[in-house]
């Protein structure tokens, strides 16, 4: 995701006081948002009722998914400029057309293969890879979509009917589960991290996992923190401070997908033949808890705003965790698949050539724009570090041109 204000240091070094400035500074949604955001709240406090308490991932599953309310299920406008958050195939069909190269190669070995796009958002990505595998003559079986938010399936068929000429078009369907023995590359692009999370939270002596609670005189959600009963999570806890080292008095707050294990299974055993690339922003364990992000990767992005009060106005605005790349390879590993790739962003579309596909735009204009679009998914200082590429095979061994220039699984 690419925001375009921050209210902390990305490292986590710094957070500016939210209630003093940060959220002073969120715009305010309007009556009809606000309206959305209050029946949220009433579903969640009855579900915090009948429940005696969510735990966060609980809560993040609530606010994101709720039907018709939660934010990826409400309708409202959530990419591009005008929303709350930037993707790279928002940013430009370069990110596609790159990815559809690597689709190509692996195509190459497959018999009548297909794409399945997880999670598609506004439809930008199907819309560059289609059109550029249809260049490449290299079209695809079908091109599946599954896509949880009805409202974003329906923001996806507007745009897809509107930019892809017929042919492209016949070929695209919705799915409402996984498909079975499917054959071609499955792609993910900024699902891991929509994924709900648990968070915990490490003191010199002891660990907690967080709760949500209502908190009748601020009339908002609030943190409730728990001792972990869990014991699993609690056997996480006692490995994160192994690797965070000496927890101080300020705390460590980090955060847990436990749903990676379960949805990596459930990919692997989708898939009969082919590939999984997933990309997204996050990082390796020894990073992930490093002692310098004491303060976790739970951010909320709204109007191009990202903070760290995931309870703000519950429904409109998108909740993420940085994805443990780590956890993430055992999860596929462990379900069965090989982890045959992983590198940066920028590593990965340079390896794929995307400084070429400019050289034939004759428009001086739009040569310019490809070119600042290049810098942006490719610097280590914009998304090119940060984001990562993660690509997993079943039954099919082959190198991957996208790994080329730099392979970093030694680091996982
Ligand atoms: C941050 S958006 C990214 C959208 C798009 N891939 C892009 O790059 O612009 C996350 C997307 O993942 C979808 N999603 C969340 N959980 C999912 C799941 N378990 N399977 C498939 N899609 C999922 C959301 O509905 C949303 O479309």
């Amino acid at each position: 995701m690419l925001i375009l204000h921050c209210f902390w240091f990305d490292c986590g070094v710094l957070l500016v006081d939210m209630r003093k400035t940060g959220l002073a500074r969120l715009p305010e949604p309007d009556w009809e948002e606000k309206q959305v955001s209050n029946q949220l709240v009433q579903s969640i406090k009855r579900q915090l009722q009948h429940d005696e308490g969510l735990t966060f991932a609980q809560f993040m599953s609530a606010a994101l998914y709720t039907p018709r309310l939660g934010y990826y299920a409400n309708g409202r406008l959530k990419f591009g400029a005008q929303g709350d958050f930037m993707t790279a195939p928002e940013i430009s069909p370069l990110f596609g057309q790159c990815v559809a190269r690597q689709v190509a190669e692996i195509f190459a070995l497959l018999e009548r293969p297909s794409v399945l796009e997880l999670g598609a958002g506004s439809g930008a990505l199907a819309e560059s890879v289609l059109l550029a595998l249809a260049e490449m003559d290299q079209l695809p079986e079908a091109y599946l979509i599954l896509e949880p938010s009805a409202a974003l399936q329906q923001h996806q068929r507007e745009r897809l009917t509107r930019s892809l000429p017929d042919n492209l078009l016949v070929r695209v369907q919705w799915l409402s589960s996984l498909p079975q023995d499917f054959v071609g590359v499955i792609v993910g692009n900024e699902v891991a991290d929509a994924l709900p999370v648990e968070v915990l939270k490490l003191w010199p002596k002891d660990a907690e996992q967080a709760f949500v609670c209502w908190d009748e005189g601020q009339q908002q959600f609030a943190w409730q923190w728990r001792h972990i009963l869990d014991t699993d999570l609690q056997a996480l806890a006692n490995r994160i401070r192994a690797a965070v080292g000496e927890v101080t008095e300020q705390g460590y707050q980090t955060e847990v997908c436990r749903l990676f294990r379960p949805w990596m299974q459930s990919l692997a055993d989708a898939l009969q033949q082919g590939a999984i690339l997933l990309i997204d922003y996050g990082y390796v364990e020894q990073e992930y808890w490093s002692s310098s992000r004491w303060m976790g990767s739970l951010r909320a992005h709204y109007r191009q705003r990202a903070h760290n009060n995931p309870f703000y106005y519950p429904g409109l605005q998108d909740l993420t965790a940085h994805v443990d790349f780590t956890a993430l390879a055992y999860a596929g590993h462990d379900a069965g698949l090989l982890v045959a790739g992983f590198t940066t962003q920028g590593h990965f579309l340079l390896s794929l050539g995307i400084t070429g596909l400019i050289a034939e735009t004759v428009d001086v204009v739009q040569h310019l724009r490809f070119a600042q679009h290049i810098k942006t998914l490719t610097m280590p200082d914009e998304m090119g570090e940060n984001f990562k590429v993660m690509a997993f095979l079943k039954n099919l061994e082959m190198p991957l041109s996208g790994f080329a220039l730099r392979d970093m699984r030694t680091s996982l």
